[in-house]
Parts: C-alpha cells; sequence; structure tokens
C-alpha cells in the first residue's frame, strides 16, 4: 500500500503540524478529492444535456467548449494560508467552508450572449444553490478580466446520504477565454518581467478582444436573422 499514502506523507512533509495518522489525513484527502470530482462530473453532464437539448431544438451548440479542474490538495492548504486560516490541515471543515474554488469548471460559449443564456438555465435548475455572484463581463477587473463567475452548490448522493458541494463556474466567450489563457501563461511564465507597459497593453488587448466579440455578435444576428429564434431558449 506504498502508494496509497504517498501523498499523505508528502503533504505532511509540508504541514507538519497534522495531528493525525497518515491513514487519517489519506482518508480526508480521499474523501474531498472523491466529493468535489463527483461534483464536477455532475455539473459536466448537466452541460451536457443542456447542449445535446439545445442543439436538437436549434440546431446550434452554444457552448464550445467545457475545462473542469480538481485544486490539489497543497495549493489548497496554500490558499487557506493566505486567506488567514489557522492551523488548516487540522481544520479541513473550515477549509472547505471558506475556499470555494476547490472544484472548477469553466464554460467556455461561442458568444458573449450565449454565456448569459447558459448561466441562467443553470441557475432556473432547483438542484442548483447560488452561493456568490461575480459579473467580471459587465464590471471587468482592472487587468481588462471578463468572465462571469459564480459559486454553485450542488448536491452530490454518496452511500450514507446526500451532500451539498460547492463549485467555482466561470461562463466566458471564446474571445474573453482566448485573453484569459494566454494573459494568465504571460503573467506565470515571468512576473518580474510585467511591466506596467505591458500590463497596459494586455488591457487594451482586452479591450480590443471584446470590441471584436460585440461586433462578431452583431453579424451572428444579422446572419441569424430571426432574432426571436433564442429568446425563449
Ligand atoms: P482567488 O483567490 O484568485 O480565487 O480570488 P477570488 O476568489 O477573489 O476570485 P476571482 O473572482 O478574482 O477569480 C479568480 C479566478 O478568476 C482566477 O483563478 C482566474 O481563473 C480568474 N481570473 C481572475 N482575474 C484574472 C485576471 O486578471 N487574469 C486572468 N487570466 N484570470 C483571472
Ligand atoms: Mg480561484
Amino acid at each position: 500500500m506504498a502508494f496509497r499514502y504517498y501523498y499523505a506523507d508528502r503533504v505532511r512533509e509540508m504541514m507538519p503540524g497534522y495531528r493525525g495518522t497518515d491513514e487519517d489525513l489519506q482518508e480526508a484527502i480521499d474523501e474531498i478529492s472523491l466529493l468535489y470530482k463527483s461534483a464536477i462530473r455532475e455539473l459536466e453532464t448537466k452541460f451536457k444535456v443542456l447542449s445535446d437539448d439545445f442543439d436538437k431544438r436549434h440546431s446550434y451548440r452554444p457552448i464550445h467548449h467545457v475545462q473542469s479542474r480538481l485544486k490539489t490538495f497543497q495549493s489548497m492548504m496554500e490558499k487557506s494560508l493566505r486567506y488567514g486560516i489557522e492551523d488548516p490541515i487540522n481544520n479541513l471543515d473550515v477549509v472547505r467552508r471558506e475556499i470555494l474554488d476547490i472544484a472548477g469548471v469553466r464554460v467556455v460559449c461561442n458568444y458573449e450572449d450565449d454565456l448569459h443564456i447558459m448561466s441562467s438555465l443553470l441557475l432556473e435548475q432547483e438542484d442548483i444553490e447560488l452561493i456568490r455572484m461575480k459579473d467580471y463581463c459587465s464590471h471587468p477587473k482592472e487587468s481588462g478580466y471578463r468572465s462571469l463567475h459564480m459559486v454553485v452548490a450542488l448536491p452530490v448522493y454518496l452511500v450514507r446520504g446526500k451532500k451539498m458541494v460547492p463549485v467555482e463556474v466561470q461562463f466566458r466567450s471564446i474571445a474573453m477565454d482566448t485573453w484569459a489563457s494566454l494573459e494568465h501563461e504571460l503573467r506565470y511564465k515571468n512576473r518580474e518581467a510585467i511591466t506596467d507597459d505591458i500590463v497596459k497593453t494586455l488591457k487594451e488587448c482586452a479591450e480590443t478582444l471584446h470590441n471584436v466579440d460585440e461586433r462578431m455578435s452583431k453579424v451572428r444576428h444579422e446572419v441569424l436573422k430571426d432574432e426571436s429564434k433564442y429568446s425563449n431558449f
């Protein structure tokens, strides 16, 4: 069983203050992983179903692609310390209450209109509970970043019953995603090289891409002509 405890060993090395046994720690890591992975799968299924139904009704798929990720245990611990959670490794219940992006699902839609449609369709579902929403589409971040963020809780049914699990969902258009992906790559490649001039240029690029997004959207409406087509989904 060396492999099974390998991860707990590494975590223990990183945070030597853990008071339980290796088995307890591994058990806790496995439980978190199962729970949040399952929540991601549930959400991915919801988006697949919506996309298939949209395609069936309108011969159009508003979702370009969905990308999901589970935070590593190490980065959960690092973020907890940054957020001022004391002794996070011995207070995993606090970590799970406070850190709302352990599970993340990014829904990249073709156009901005589509992301609003998909986010409303998700929020209308009765097992989805909205915990918080940050609209960086209408209020872009200082960097130029645009996206619609929400944290939703959804039920995961385990052997011992239902658990509500929070997931951060980021809705973006392809153009928003293009900028965010490239900017993220550049920022993390060489943080020191990011001068004020570069920050300014990146922000201008975000605005240019937003402009392109709006123009493409107009073209799309002209091509589709029938504006009412999606108004009732
Ligand atoms: P975090 O501790 O970073 O999760 O902060 P937060 O909870 O206040 O979340 P926020 O709404 O700022 O969004 C965080 C996530 O949005 C990041 O993990 C990125 O995926 C994305 N994001 C936010 N701002 C930017 C940005 O300026 N550039 C890029 N590329 N991504 C961003
Ligand atoms: Mg985050």
